[in-house]
């Protein structure tokens, strides 16, 4: 099939406008798998995205359609809508053509539409606005086209209405990505350049890359070249992804996708965004302007039975083979022993790595409340970079302390905007922008630290909005604040895996919500537990947890040796997810409960 019949395009799509159900329906018109095969969701493949119903790794595929008598390659790419891994979307879109614009009829924009057409826009792409779910009674195309046009500014007079849940629209969808995506441009006799835009591990085959081919070719057999590692390796097998299973070929061509088996045993030798080429012939550039994911989230992960460190460190090595995004080092910490510093996209990159770590591998983990990353310009003129709230200098060594601000957008119906001012206000941010998309609904855009909202702040968004409001943002640099770090003390000692880094205005109240919590979770020990929060040596609020008294068994004494032999194994279980600090034992939500202090 000539290059002039090939189309690659992404599907874009605010969280739950239809992506996953819109992808499964291109699948089933091009007859890529039989209805009997067509199980929930083709595209959402792992466990947790079935269960949570979202899409975590962007997947691939490539279908077969004739249009006229002639015949056609459709590349689609499906890419996930959540603002954690929008670094997976822009991968995709650097890898594609064209994009359909996916836009539930009855919601309108949202916060990540407008975050992924920008995306779209920087790579070039050819933008197909598509109006899903017109099947709903409270579909309103009109209205979503107008906000369209009006919040981003693209021309949506060609566009295509769908329900991606009856089919409806869906053949027509698929003739317009023939007729508007372009067909790739890119020159067969050059020297092959590839760009790996996803790779992960396989038990059997070892490390895979999933490449879009921009010039040249690749062939079975032949020697290539990673760019970035300088390393040949000898290609020993090709595949198309398919939605069943893979399929083998002998050449991957100019403007195709395909998968790539190099033998490798880690996938660190292919790295995403990195170019493969022809070692006997390369070419003189690598594939240009793609920048690789940056973790902005860091939390500690710790084994509640100190002897699975090492379990530990095989199961995160064996996650990061798929996952090139997440990183890690060990760091130990006088409370909770050996563990790793684990670097994340954000909060569900977080949530979904460690129920991840729990599930697969087997293993009780305590996860440290998460921190973004600040630089500390000392007295003595250096900067350092900090991870982790307890390797912040003495406050005397400290000149100034920048912390990461993102740019938010929120797009809320107007009956909300004065909460959301309120809200925004109190989590220090700045207005930018505040536009009027139609009547009812209002685009908002804010600098705002980014330490405010890996707290609570997208459940608080939820909850003063009814749900309503939509949230994305991304990383606009460092600024200077006004910051200082709180210690926690249980029982007079420091538990260093519970200090926080907070804006000084607010440290006094979150210091006493935090030791308030904390009473109320730490459960009762044989004897009294002071808790208190300080800043540096001065003390700011402290509480007790009160003594238990008597140990539970003895209630049964000198009665039935059974029942008490019960009774200790139930207070074992319920000790499971507790770790031992000091004498004090202290559960997994101590460690979670800083995010809830307003
Ligand atoms: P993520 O993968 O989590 O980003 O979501 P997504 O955009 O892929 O959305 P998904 O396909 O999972 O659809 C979200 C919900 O909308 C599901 O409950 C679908 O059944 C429903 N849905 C999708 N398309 C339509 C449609 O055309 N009409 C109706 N009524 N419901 C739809």
């Amino acid at each position: 099939i000539p290059q002039s019949h090939i189309r690659n395009f992404s599907i874009i799509a605010h969280i739950d406008h239809g992506k996953s159900t819109l992808a499964d329906r291109i699948i089933q018109h091009c007859g890529a798998v039989s209805d009997r095969q067509m199980s929930a969701q083709v595209m959402d493949t792992m466990d947790i995205e079935k269960e949570r119903g979202i899409t975590i790794k962007a997947q691939s595929v490539r279908l077969n359609y004739t249009k006229n008598g002639e015949e056609y390659i459709l590349n689609l790419i499906d890419t996930p809508g959540h603002v954690d891994f929008s670094y997976e979307v822009s991968r995709s879109l650097a890898s594609s053509d064209g994009a359909l614009l996916i836009v539930d009829a009855a919601q309108g924009v949202e916060a990540q539409t407008i975050a992924n057409v920008y995306i779209a826009i920087e790579n070039d792409l050819e933008l197909l606005p598509v109006v899903n779910k017109i099947d709903l009674p409270a579909a309103d195309p009109d209205r979503v086209l107008g906000e369209l046009e009006e919040a981003i500014g693209i021309d949506a007079t060609e566009h295509n209405l769908v329900s991606a849940k009856t089919g409806l629209g869906v053949p027509e969808l698929i003739d317009a990505i023939v007729e508007r995506v372009p067909a790739p441009q890119g020159d067969e006799n050059a020297p092959c350049k590839a760009l790996i835009y996803d790779s992960w591990f396989d038990n059997y085959l070892g490390a895979l890359a999933l490449v879009r081919v921009f010039d040249g070719s690749i062939k079975k057999g032949e020697m290539m070249r990673v760019m970035g590692t300088k390393q040949d390796h000898q290609v020993l097998d090709l595949m198309y992804p398919n939605p069943i299973a893979p399929i083998k070929t002998k050449e991957i061509r100019t403007g195709e996708i395909g998968i790539v088996v190099l033998g490798l045993k880690t996938v660190d030798a292919i790295q995403v965004g990195d170019t493969i080429t022809t070692a006997k012939n390369p070419t003189a550039q690598p594939v240009a302007g793609f920048e690789p994911a940056k973790p902005f989230v860091f939390a500690g992960i710790y084994p509640i039975e100190t002897d699975k460190f090492e379990d530990l460190r095989d199961a995160l090595n064996k996650l990061k083979l798929n996952d090139s995004s997440l990183s890690f080092e060990p760091e130990s910490s006088m409370a909770l022993g050996s563990g790793f510093r684990t670097g994340f996209l954000g909060m569900l990159h977080m949530e979904v790595v460690k129920e991840r770590l729990e599930r697969e591998f087997d293993l009780d983990l305590i996860a440290t409340a998460p921190t973004v990353v600040y630089r500390v310009k000392k007295t003595d003129g250096t900067e350092v970079e900090i991870q982790n709230p307890s390797e912040l200098p003495e406050p005397q060594k400290i000149d100034t302390i920048y912390e990461p601000y993102v740019k938010a957008t929120i797009l809320t119906p107007q009956e909300f905007v004065g909460n959301l001012i309120t809200l925004l206000t109190s989590r220090r941010g700045i207005q930018i922008k505040m536009d009027y998309l139609n009547e009812t609904r209002v685009l908002m855009e804010y600098d705002i630290p980014m330490n405010e909202i890996v707290m609570d702040f997208y459940d608080k968004l939820k909850s003063t909005t009814k749900g309503y409001a939509s949230f994305d943002y991304e990383p606009i640099g460092f600024r200077p604040g006004k910051l200082v770090k709180l210690d926690i003390r249980v029982a007079g000692e420091i538990v260093d895996s519970l200090s926080i880094i907070v804006p000084e205005e607010k440290a006094r109240s979150r210091g006493l919500a935090f030791v308030n919590q904390l009473k109320e979770l730490i459960p009762r020990q044989l004897f009294e537990v002071a808790i208190q929060a300080s800043i540096g040596n001065n003390v700011i609020a402290r509480s007790n947890v009160k003594s238990m008294g008597k140990n539970v068994t003895a209630k049964c004494y000198g009665g039935d040796i059974t029942r008490k032999r019960k009774l200790l194994e139930k207070q074992k279980a319920g000790k499971k997810r507790m770790k031992a600090i000091g004498k004090v034992e202290v559960p997994q939500e101590a460690f979670m409960a800083v995010l809830k202090l307003d």
